[in-house]
């Protein structure tokens, strides 16, 4: 990945963090983006010289305003690969979902992805570039009523790759999408406190469903996501367009 610049989105925690890690040992740039300004910049830390360029960006990923005032200032090089990695899951039972949690649950995992994927189009047009986008199995195998907005995002997700990937392909645009589940992340791991905390059956029933579903017998670490994204986003991967590739331990093939 030598002379490759690429952008990760939610770099400072769980597949995201492990992405850039992984992508600097490749020897790729970075400019990695997310919310949280400290762990960003422990994760930049954490990548020392591995990587002979780091630079880091606090967004707002929820707000497209963000978003276009980022790629609006960005005085560095234009990236040639963009990671639309960030997102969270939040729980709502599904007949209590409003109009505000229902934006918002699409406004970070749907239309992030929208807005970050046109900026990279339109400023890279004469030059083609890879995009890999992150959806989960959620959108594939539903198997919680409190995360259906959240599947209905990331089922979103994989209809922007595949539409994107057939719009711009022949513009030089490579775009796949990774179908993570059951990685051990923060975001993952919160959720599993929170069911202990209250004790919560339905939750703790689900993970158990779903931890037999996983053939391989264990769940994931955030590196097993980010060596897929490695592959998709190098050339090694240069004749692969609009796929969508589980890292799911087994879990949609059970
Ligand atoms: N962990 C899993 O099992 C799993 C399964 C399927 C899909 N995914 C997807 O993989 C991606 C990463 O998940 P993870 O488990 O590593 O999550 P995580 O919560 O551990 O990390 C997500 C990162 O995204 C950042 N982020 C969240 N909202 C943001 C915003 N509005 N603007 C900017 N940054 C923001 C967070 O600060 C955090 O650093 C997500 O898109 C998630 O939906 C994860």
């Amino acid at each position: 990945m030598k002379g490759r610049r690429v952008l990760i989105t939610g770099a400072a925690a769980g597949i995201g963090k492990a992405m850039a890690l992984r992508f600097a040992e490749a020897g790729a740039d970075l400019l990695l983006l997310d919310i949280e300004e400290a762990e960003l910049a422990q994760t930049a830390g954490e990548i020392g010289k591995l990587s002979s360029q780091v630079t880091t960006r606090v967004v707002d990923l929820a707000h497209k305003q963000q978003i276009d005032a980022f790629w609006n200032h960005l005085e560095a090089d234009l990236p040639d690969t963009l990671i639309n990695n960030a997102g969270s899951y939040p729980l709502r039972t599904y007949l209590e979902v409003d109009v505000r949690f229902l934006e918002q649950t699409l406004r970070i995992n749907l239309e992030s992805a929208i807005w970050m994927c046109q900026n990279f189009i339109a400023r890279r047009k004469e030059h083609g570039g890879v995009i890999v986008n992150v959806a989960s199995v959620e959108a594939l195998a539903p198997l919680r009523d409190d995360l259906i907005p959240y599947s209905v995002s990331k089922a979103g997700i994989l209809a922007l790759t595949r539409a994107l990937a057939h719009a711009y392909g022949k513009r030089g645009f490579r775009v796949n999408v990774l179908v993570p589940g059951a990685i051990k992340t923060p975001g993952t791991e919160r959720l599993r406190k929170s069911a202990m905390r209250r004790l919560d059956v339905d939750l703790m029933k689900t993970g158990y469903h779903f931890a037999n579903r996983l053939a391989l017998g264990r769940g994931g670490q955030p590196d097993e996501v980010a060596r897929v994204a490695l592959f998709l986003a190098s050339d090694l991967a240069s004749y692969v367009q609009g796929v969508a590739i589980p890292v799911d331990g087994g879990f949609l093939s059970s």
